[in-house]
């Protein structure tokens, strides 16, 4: 079995989809890798470095003559283009966000794995892209975060007078909120978090931060699978209430709040960030997804009064070479899992499998994908 590995070429992207450490375990397997030269360069992974692993270093054509072909982002109109009908192409493709790509990709008949699609189970935890780079997001915030501020994080006491610590607010405690609250208190920042789902009280408070409540008797903005949903125009209400407040008093505020299929709720109005002072930050995790905060600019820093909004998208590729690292384990965990003496095989009887394959062989078959279409 032939696995090819895409060069990334979005802008601002370092990561590679595949380090040698996973083409080395899997080719012990019967695996034989191909990728084009120089693809893993930005994430610091040399020609050299695959090529002792084992992998080929060959032209653009031969890493799509592949059977499955492995990339980060979605694909580009030319390496769609480029696909043989049968291949099985996995990524991180948001499919209804990027319906023309899946049209296309039907079109050439191939096969699809959605990174996005993964079912979040105990057992597809090893190959969950998404919350390995969230991590990285959550890490990376509070690092750039702190950077932005011209302050100190911890309490500081010295001869020349007493600095407070720095507070951090963290909106959406998922994967990414709690490495920032985690990050953040490693700093030595006050730290405060809120979510709409009070199951994550209990994680925040065991990081050492204080959780902010919103008083409901309802279920709202619980969703399912562990995701939150749409909250009532009345919790919305409350929730604006108490976020104006602690908002206005933090120094970076890092909101990560994301609902699955819908673009990002606006937490944060232009009034609130009027109540931030000057020199204060909001890292904003949600941007790709429209943000958490109504100035947000994807990957643009955004200065309203002296209030920073930094709106990267791509916080994971600051740090390529542990997020290609990761993500490359998440593949190879996915790959195992298809693995069989047989040789590779998609199942649709299980249920990762059957989550993740939102094409066959040109046919859409994940039906929120389907319906968008
Ligand atoms: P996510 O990226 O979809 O959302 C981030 C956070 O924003 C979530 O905690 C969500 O509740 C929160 N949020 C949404 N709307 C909000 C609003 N209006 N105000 C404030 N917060 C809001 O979620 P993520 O981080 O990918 O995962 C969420 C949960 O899924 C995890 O905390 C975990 O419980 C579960 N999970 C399970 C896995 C597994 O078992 N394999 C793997 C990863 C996550």
């Amino acid at each position: 079995m032939k696995i090819g590995i895409l060069k990334e070429h979005k802008s601002g992207e370092k990561r590679v989809a595949i380090v040698p450490s996973t083409v080395s375990a899997l080719s012990k397997k019967g695996y034989e890798f191909f990728l084009v030269s120089d693809s893993g360069l930005l994430s610091n992974y040399s020609d050299d470095d695959y090529k002792e692993a084992g992998a080929k270093i060959v032209s653009q054509n031969e890493v799509f003559d592949c059977d499955i072909v492995c990339k980060v982002n979605a694909p580009s109109d030319e390496e769609v283009s480029l696909l043989k009908s049968g291949t099985l192409f996995i990524s991180l493709l948001q499919t209804i966000k990027e319906i023309d790509c899946v049209k296309k990709l039907a079109d050439k008949k191939v096969s699809a794995f959605s990174l996005n699609l993964l079912p979040r189970t105990t057992l597809a935890q090893k190959m969950d892209v998404l919350s390995s780079q969230a991590n990285i997001a959550g890490y990376k915030a509070v690092l750039i975060g702190s950077n932005h501020i011209g302050k100190y994080m911890p309490l500081l006491m010295t001869a020349a007078g007493t600095i407070s610590p720095a507070r951090t607010l963290v909106i959406g405690a998922g994967v990414a909120g709690l490495q920032a609250i985690a990050t953040a208190k490693r700093l030595g920042s006050q730290v405060e978090a809120f979510d709409v789902r009070p199951e994550v009280k209990e994680q925040v408070e065991s990081l050492g931060a204080k959780f902010i409540e919103v008083e409901s008797d309802s279920d709202d903005g619980v969703g399912s699978g562990g995701y939150a949903s749409e909250t009532s125009d009345e919790y919305k209400a409350k929730q604006q209430e108490l976020m104006k407040e602690r908002v206005g008093k933090s120094d970076i505020v890092i909101t990560t709040a994301l609902i699955p299929n819908r673009p990002a709720p606006m937490l944060i109005p232009k009034s609130m960030v009027e109540t931030m002072a000057p020199g204060s930050v909001i890292m904003d995790l949600a941007s790709e997804n429209g943000g958490n905060c109504e100035l947000t600019q994807e990957n643009e820093i955004v200065n309203h009064n002296g209030v920073l909004i930094d709106g990267n998208s791509n916080l994971p590729s600051t740090m390529a070479y542990h997020s290609s690292q990761l993500f490359s384990k998440n593949i190879e965990a996915i790959i195992d899992h298809c693995h069989s003496e047989e040789g590779f095989k998609l199942d649709k009887e299980d249920e990762i499998i059957d989550g993740m394959l939102f094409i066959e062989n040109g046919e859409v078959r994940h039906q929120p994908t389907k319906e968008s279409m």
